[in-house]
């Protein structure tokens, strides 16, 4: 198994890096907010470290769990120190209700944060289709992913079959804001009552 790296202390860094501890992996957490970290990392248990915010990331994929506003700006401040790595992009860039998205039509938080990664980091955009609540139950669950070349994918796709999430891979990352728009529609259909604990998922015959 790897070492997984995750930037944030929050709901889905939770969820990731419980569902990923369960399943082998070890675990490090990078926060801005050290005590918050290693509560985390405490929590989860399973060897689950934290790293220092800013400094390279230990794991090879390193999962960017930030609030979207907050995720070009991690990512421009850890800098160098992701170069080389797979950068996974979790985020949901909602508007204020969450019934559409605050990106630029054409292009998406994905792009936003490809275009500040450094030089030979492909960016991933994976997860953000999944509730973290629902992430956490460790149910089987399909997970859409694109981005930047099919190596990267191929890695990440690895990573979450290994969590018992099965990969559902759509191609470049000119693709991503077709998954932050499928983000909304899990809201809509969440709302309209499916209920919170409904999960995307695909057919496959
Ligand atoms: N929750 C879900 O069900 C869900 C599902 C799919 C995707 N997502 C996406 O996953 C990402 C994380 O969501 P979450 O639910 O875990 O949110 P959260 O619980 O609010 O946690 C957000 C994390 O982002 C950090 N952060 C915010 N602004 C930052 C900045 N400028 N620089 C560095 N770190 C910053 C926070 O640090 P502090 O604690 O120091 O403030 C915290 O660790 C979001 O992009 C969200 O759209 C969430």
């Amino acid at each position: 198994m790897t070492t997984i790296s995750i930037i944030g202390s929050g709901n889905m860094a939770a969820a990731i890096g419980t569902r990923a501890a369960k399943h082998g992996h070890t675990v490090e957490l990078m926060s801005r907010n050290t005590a918050k970290a290693q509560a985390l990392a405490d929590q989860i248990g399973n060897g689950a470290t934290v790293g220092t915010y800013g400094t390279r990331p230990a794991g090879d994929i390193v999962i960017v769990a930030v609030l979207y506003g907050g995720a070009v700006d991690a990512v421009t401040h850890y800098g160098d120190a992701l170069a080389g790595k797979i950068l996974v992009d979790i985020s949901n860039p909602f508007n204020a209700d969450a019934t559409g998205l605050a990106t630029t039509t054409g292009t998406s938080a994905a792009q936003e944060i490809a275009a500040v990664a450094p030089e030979g980091t492909p960016v991933v955009k994976a997860l953000n289709t999944i509730f973290g609540h629902v992430l956490a139950q460790d149910k089987p669950l399909d997970a859409f992913l694109v981005g930047e070349g099919a190596e990267a994918r191929a890695r990440v796709a690895e990573f979450l079959a290994s969590l018992d999430i099965r990969p559902l891979d759509a191609g470049g990352l000119e693709m991503a804001p077709v998954l932050e728009w499928a983000a909304i529609l899990l809201m809509g259909v969440a709302r309209n009552g499916a209920g919170f604990d409904v999960a995307l998922a695909a057919d496959v015959h």
